[in-house]
């Protein structure tokens, strides 16, 4: 029997997303019957236990709650990838705390509770930052993400103010590197890193705009490798990452759960990913028998 993918999505979809069709095709050339389905449709049968990939469910940052339970209950009848509990960590930018605890490079992060009262002058001024981003703690596509400098400290006190009534709300130092060198997102498939894009900086109304691939420098592969380290083999990663002031490489974003891969940059990355689909289902059908 062929096997099975379902691939987990949301209609419309905020940004279009380039590695659909790609994957689907892929996934044919494998000899897999991959469909869509869209993670709110209620009518889909979620607890089947058939196979579930998560690539663009876009939309669930404005419905966490609702799609953590989504996400517990389709791990729960049957194999999820990226895994739940790989997924639970990762929705919400509070990692960055845990990774920079655990002594990973990470952009320095000032996180603000949900309603917390904070002076951000004054938070400012005592972490000597004058160029600063502010963002949602549970975000994507730049949702609600804006850079500032000090004179503009009313404007981001009153973004700061709306975002802290519904979510945690992150603060970090603007890295000036997004503009030159630039941010790069290092795709890994199956636990090793087939490429990287460079993503030029990106606030809120900007439209996404990504290089083609770019090799990974060894300080960054290294960087993205001990950060793997810290999981299972993943089905797929995106670990974006930009240079300090000094040139080191820090980490901005781990993205497990619904990272563009950029899969037209480099057809390898996409076969490997098709490919890794193929031997997890084939290992599950022989596990069955
Ligand atoms: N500290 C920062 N320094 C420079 N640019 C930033 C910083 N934080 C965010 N950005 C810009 O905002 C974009 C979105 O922020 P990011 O943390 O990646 O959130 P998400 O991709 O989940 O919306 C980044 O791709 C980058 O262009
Ligand atoms: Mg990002």
């Amino acid at each position: 029997m062929k096997p099975t993918l379902r691939i987990a999505t949301t209609r419309p979809l905020p940004d279009p997303d380039h590695d659909e069709l790609l994957l689907l095709e892929a996934l044919g050339r494998q000899g897999i019957e991959a469909r869509m389905a869209l993670w709110k449709d209620e009518a889909e049968r979620w607890d089947s236990g058939e196979p579930t990939l998560i690539r663009s469910p876009w939309d669930y940052i404005h419905s966490l709650s609702p799609f953590l339970d989504w996400v517990k209950r389709v791990d729960r009848a049957g194999p999820l990838w990226n895994p739940a509990a790989v997924v639970l960590e990762n929705a919400h930018k509070r990692y960055l705390l845990e990774l920079a605890r655990e002594g990973l490079p990470v952009v320095p992060t000032w996180l603000i509770e949900r309603g917390e009262r904070v002076d951000l002058a004054a938070g400012l001024r005592a972490r000597g930052w004058e160029d600063f981003v502010v963002k949602p703690a549970v975000g994507a596509g730049s949702w609600s993400t804006q850079r500032y400098t000090l004179p503009q400290i009313g404007n981001a006190q009153q973004h700061l103010a709306e975002l802290s009534a519904t979510v945690e709300v992150l603060i970090q130092p603007y890295l000036h590197s997004v503009e030159g060198h630039g941010e790069r997102a290092m795709v890994a498939i199956e636990g090793e890193f087939t490429h990287a894009v460079r993503k030029s900086p990106r606030f809120i109304g900007m439209e996404e705009s990504v290089s083609e691939a770019v090799s990974l420098h060894a300080d960054e592969r290294e960087l993205g490798e001990r950060v793997l380290a810290r999981y299972p083999r993943l089905a797929y990663a995106r670990v974006d990452i930009a240079r300090d002031e000094r040139g080191f490489p820090m980490i901005m974003e781990l993205e497990l759960i619904e990272p563009s891969l950029f899969l037209r940059q480099n057809p390898r990355a996409l076969e490997r990913l098709a490919l890794g689909m193929c031997e997890r289902l084939l290992a599950l059908q022989h596990s069955a028998r």
